[in-house]
């Protein structure tokens, strides 16, 4: 079939899109697009789910000569409905998307009246995730059109629109708790650091920039999610919580960085090769953050959303990658220096130290880019919300472990050891070199 090389791109498209999106107000300009379908949103409906659809500068490339415009419009249907008709079209059954049954036809182009706009509202009332779709049947037309599309759900009693698909709809919520948690552990960070003023470093204060940051981040992303789900759209809030993000990430990367060198608490510079990791890290940062934007703002239909993913991904991967090298280091290092100089004990603290951020950061990273992927994508759409909760309760769990374990000592553990502890060190240090040999 002279068809199946597009559809089976659309089926491609749809299983990579991840069902993350924030049906929002979405414009899309469609200019002289031959597609036989095309894709808009995606969108989980509860019973009293709305579509408003408002499309304007319709016009055709060719001429119309007698064609049948009603193999011309608008549908919603659900993924699986979907393979169905895909099914349907390959096997022949169906000529075009619009004929089968298992669709919800939205608007055909048959319908137009002055033949250039028109503004519709259909009402679903199947509680579903559905993807709205253009479909244009007729070879070789090619359409242009300004396409305004919003869906949006009825709250219970009062019917306020809710214009967060109903898998998201408690997540301003969920983002403005844990926004809270953030601030009150800044407090409480704040508290550590004036008490054991005397044994703080430099790293301490970075900690608690990044949690400071971490906090205003969720605080905005809880108010642009919550503008989103009063109007559809996010009035600049987007812009701030991008601003955040950027900053979040990159002040979260270089601590990691930090730490994993050592850096104020063992020593007070950075090697070449640590300078080195961060002058990758940071640049790849602002990409991700690009590609970040890209992403949210396009929508897992737009054009080029499948390149921005993969380039967020690669980029993220490389710089959780790069990440990692500053602690093997130092734990190569503290191993060397356990060997050579007689404080054995005192490095063997703080190479298990070293080992377990290792652990940890490693445990971090899998969880929340393995572990969450794997949620969004098997959870039910009614239930997208929970892969947020728990990427969030992971990267608090992180965070918590980060600041207790490098947290300012009063009597720093590090240095200050007796030697009855040194000699058990010393011994446990033997017993380990025999054990990795
Ligand atoms: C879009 O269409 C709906 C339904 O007809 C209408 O109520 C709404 O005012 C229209 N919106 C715009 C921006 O034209």
């Amino acid at each position: 079939m002279a068809l199946s090389p597009r559809f089976s791109f659309l089926l491609i498209y749809l299983s990579v899109a991840a069902s993350l999106c924030f049906a929002e107000v979405r414009l899309t300009e469609i200019r002289d697009d031959d597609r036989a379908i095309i894709p808009f949103d995606e969108f989980g409906f509860t019973h009293k789910g709305r579509l408003e659809l408002n499309v304007s500068r319709i016009s055709y490339s060719n001429p119309l000569s007698n064609s049948d415009l009603s193999k011309v419009g608008f549908l919603l249907c659900t993924r699986e409905t979907w393979l169905h008709v895909f099914q349907q079209l390959e096997d022949g059954e169906i000529q075009c998307a619009l004929d089968s049954d298992m669709v919800k036809p939205v608007y055909t182009f048959s319908a137009l009246k002055d033949g250039k706009s028109f503004d519709t509202l259909f009402s679903e009332t199947d509680a579903d995730q559905f993807i709205l779709l253009f479909a244009n049947c007729i070879p070789k037309l090619k359409v242009s059109m300004d396409v305004r599309s919003a869906m949006y759900n009825l709250d219970g009693k009062s019917n306020r629109r809710d214009y967060l698909s109903i898998g998201k709809t408690v997540l301003p919520r969920v983002y403005f708790l844990f926004s809270l948690v953030y601030f009150a552990l800044a407090g409480l960070w704040i508290h550590v650091l004036y008490k054991k003023r005397l044994t703080v470093f430099g790293i301490h204060f970075f900690m608690l920039a990044v949690v400071i940051l971490k906090a205003l981040n969720l605080l905005c992303e809880a108010e642009d999610k919550s503008y989103i789900k009063r109007t559809g759209t996010a009035h600049g809030w987007d812009v701030l919580f991008y601003i955040f993000n950027f900053l979040k990430g990159i002040t979260l990367f270089t601590l990691i960085v930090l730490i994993g060198t050592g850096w104020s608490f063992l020593k007070p510079y950075l090697q070449d090769k640590e300078k080195k990791v961060l002058m990758i890290v940071i640049p790849l940062q602002v990409v991700a953050n690009i590609a970040q934007v890209v992403i949210d703002e396009t929508g897992p239909f737009g054009q080029d959303w499948v390149t921005w993913k993969q380039v967020f991904l690669l980029v993220d991967v490389v710089c959780c990658c790069a990440v990692l090298f500053p602690i093997v280091w130092s734990i190569k290092n503290l191993r060397e220096a356990a060997r050579t100089d007689g404080k054995a004990a005192v490095n063997l603290m703080k190479l298990t130290l070293f080992r377990q951020y290792y652990i940890v950061v490693i445990c971090y990273i899998y969880f929340t880019r393995v572990v969450v992927y794997a949620l969004e994508t098997i959870t039910s759409y009614r239930y997208l919300w929970t892969s947020v909760v728990a990427s969030e309760l992971a990267t608090l769990v992180f965070y918590v472990f980060t600041a207790y374990k490098f947290k300012p000592e009063a009597h720093n553990p590090y240095f200050v050891i007796d030697d009855e502890e040194e000699e058990a060190a010393a011994e446990a240090l033997k017993l380990e070199d025999e054990f990795e040999l």
